[in-house]
């Protein structure tokens, strides 16, 4: 299966990619994660990523969709592509690229958006996500690493990656037409996965 995750910052992308790809068996590419291991390395492509994503910008499409390129050339699954394309210029650049099963969405209303990325928990060690309002301390449950903040999930920086989605990603829903399957994500994490599965199941 070769398939796309659209959706707001905080929708809940990152948090379903996981679900999909341990129970379809596929691959699991995240830009925004791999512009953070790049970030993390010190590589020139991070510390170029790092300027736009520190004040909430999208990194310049030629750049994004190198780096898409080159990952999808050493793909032999199938694979989940998590925040991307994020623009019109990503998408024509992807389906230069190869076809697509499946467009997803994940929609959910804007005010929620805020709490959950300001809450949101990463575990440095085993890559899990998780959002306050769940954890009992700030030591992760499922390894016990000390849990860490994003650097752009502050107030301000959220704010401005809203309005980037807004500006130049929601429009890809329109874009695929009525390729896009959307699912509610105002619900819990497990009952937004169910919904996704029913959509999956059906392709
Ligand atoms: P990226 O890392 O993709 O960030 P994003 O799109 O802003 O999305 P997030 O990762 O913040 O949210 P998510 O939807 O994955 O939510 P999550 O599951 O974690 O991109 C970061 C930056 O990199 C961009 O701003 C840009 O600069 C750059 N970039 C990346 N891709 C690019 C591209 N293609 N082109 C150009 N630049 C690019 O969940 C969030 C929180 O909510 C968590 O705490 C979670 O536990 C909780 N949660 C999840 N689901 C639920 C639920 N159903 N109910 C309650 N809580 C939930
Ligand atoms: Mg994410």
């Amino acid at each position: 299966m070769k398939m796309i995750l659209l959706g707001a910052p905080g929708a809940g992308k990152g948090t379903q990619a996981a679900r999909i790809c341990k129970k379809y068996g596929i691959s699991h590419i995240s830009t925004g994660d791999m512009f953070r291991e790049n970030i993390g390395n010190n590589t020139e492509l991070g510390k170029l990523a790092k300027t736009y994503i520190d004040a909430g910008k999208l990194v310049p499409d030629e750049v994004t969709l190198a780096m898409v390129k080159d990952r999808l050339a050493r793909e032999e699954k199938g694979f989940l592509l998590d925040g991307f394309p994020r623009t019109i210029a990503q998408a024509q650049g992807l389906k230069e690229l190869t076809e697509l099963d499946c467009v997803l969405n994940i929609d959910v209303d804007t005010d929620l958006l805020l709490n959950r990325i300001t809450g949101r928990r990463i575990c440095p060690k085993c890559a899990g996500t998780f959002h306050v309002s769940t954890l009992e301390s700030n030591v992760c449950p499922v390894c016990s690493a000390e849990l860490v903040q994003r650097a752009d999930d502050n107030e301000e920086t959220v704010k401005a990656r809203i309005d980037v989605y807004n500006a130049q990603t929601k429009p890809l829903i329109e874009y695929y037409g009525e390729n896009v399957k959307t699912v509610d994500g105002n619900q819990s994490a497990d009952e937004v996965f169910e919904g996704i599965v029913k959509v999956l199941e059906a392709i």
